[in-house]
């Protein structure tokens, strides 16, 4: 793959530089164990998740203007205000349903819906949180105390996926923090795998095991076509899998899935020829993800049709899909801004810039998209009844 120079990320401070260290001789080790190399997922896997060690297992700031990327909750709680809108829409149709939030971050999210369903008197029976890393599940348990102390009762922390789950599931941006599998179409379906080099990581390629040559096989015979010779790309065969597992769980209600990410079509773009990986370190975004382990962010853009196939795999139906822009103006953003003439100048010009960032086509505004999957009898939200694009998956 085409690596973007390093050498323009800001240098690590020294104790960040240690964590990696620690982080990286973690890896090595792996990768002797393993015989000389290791697949990209395991190498995602341990880079982000390794306890202790791992980008979102460790203490790193992360999420904000002093971390290293911004998300939609912490642009403006606009946006939880808008999700808990459509939560209200869901939880009104289905009995003693509960909310249930996968990777909750820095818990913003969580606080922000949970004020505005207090407020709509519609709060759900319970909020429920699936979160892999503990330090952020310490984060989010001391944020919701003192900021949603009013529903703290409701919330709860799950260590698997429950059984049976009716109500709202709510993922954004975790879907493009789930390991994925990088290969390469030669002759045959190469995987790039992750061996240690001199000074860090380097990928070396191998003929691909019979999982990968499958998954990659279905997506050429779905497009109707070999991928071009040379053509590298991603395929998250953690995030079928983790969809299956959810919709198996729902009974009666939606999942709102929101993330960066495009149609199997523009995903496997013949101009496309380098995939999806995505890498954030201090607000600098590029696409190496083998220096800085356990210290930058590494994602990949959520090919979401293999998202929507999993699901209606699974028994579920597709309530919709749309960019964010046109979610939130759906969804009651306009109902959210009602009075804001009346707020100081400065709010004003704070809250027109927040939205700005959540709906522009240049910012979060179409790059990101709502995927709505439904299971029971439920009535799609109004955040799908305009500019649906399920047709393009
Ligand atoms: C990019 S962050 C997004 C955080 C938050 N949702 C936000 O929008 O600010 C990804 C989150 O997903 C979590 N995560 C990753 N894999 C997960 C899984 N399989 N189950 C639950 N959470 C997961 C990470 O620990 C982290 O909290």
């Amino acid at each position: 793959m085409q690596l973007e120079a390093s050498s323009v990320l800001p240098k690590p401070d020294i104790d960040s530089a240690a964590h990696s260290r620690h982080c990286a001789d973690f890896i090595r080790a792996r990768i002797r164990d393993s015989g000389g190399s290791i697949s990209f997922a395991e190498y995602m896997q341990h880079a982000l998740y390794a306890p202790g060690l791992g980008y979102y297992a460790a203490g790193a700031r992360k999420f904000g203007p002093d971390g290293d990327f911004v998300t939609a909750p912490e642009v403006s709680s606009l946006f939880g205000s808008v999700v808990a809108r459509q939560c209200a829409e869901v939880l009104a149709q289905v009995d003693g349903g509960s909310i249930l939030e996968f990777g909750a971050g820095s818990g913003a999210l969580a606080v922000d819906i949970l004020a505005k369903l207090h407020a709509l008197g519609a709060l759900p029976e319970c909020y429920q949180i699936l979160e892999v890393s503990a330090d952020l599940r310490e984060r989010q348990d001391r944020r919701v105390r003192v900021e949603a102390s009013k529903s703290v009762a409701r919330i709860e922390w799950l260590d698997a996926i429950p059984e049976r789950f009716s109500g709202v599931i709510i993922a954004n941006e975790m879907l493009d923090a789930l390991p994925v599998e990088r290969f390469v179409r030669r002759e045959t379906v190469r995987q790039q795998r992750v061996a240690a080099s001199d000074n860090g990581f380097e990928f070396v390629e191998v003929d691909a095991p019979p999982l990968l040559v499958a998954a990659v096989e279905a997506i050429e015979s779905d497009l109707g076509k070999r991928l071009p010779d040379g053509f590298a790309s991603e395929v998250s065969l953690g995030a079928s899998g983790w969809v299956s597992d959810v919709v198996a769980a729902m009974q009666d209600g939606i999942v709102f899935l929101f993330d960066y990410g495009v149609s199997r079509r523009e995903y496997y773009a013949p101009d496309r020829i380098d995939g999806w990986l995505r890498c954030h370190y201090r607000h600098r975004a590029h696409n190496n993800p083998l220096v800085l382990p356990g210290i930058q962010d590494i994602t990949a853009w959520v090919d979401f049709t293999a998202v929507a196939e999993a699901a209606t795999g699974a028994g579920a139906d597709i309530a919709g899909y749309v960019n964010q822009a046109q979610f939130l103006m759906s969804g009651g953003l306009a109902a959210e801004l009602q009075g804001m003439t009346k707020l100081p100048p400065e709010r004003q010009l704070e809250l027109s810039g927040q939205v700005k960032k959540l709906t522009l086509p240049g910012e979060m505004g179409e790059n990101f998209k709502c995927l709505g999957i439904s299971r029971g009898t439920i009535s799609p939200p109004s955040a799908f009844s305009f500019a649906d694009r399920t047709h393009t998956l």
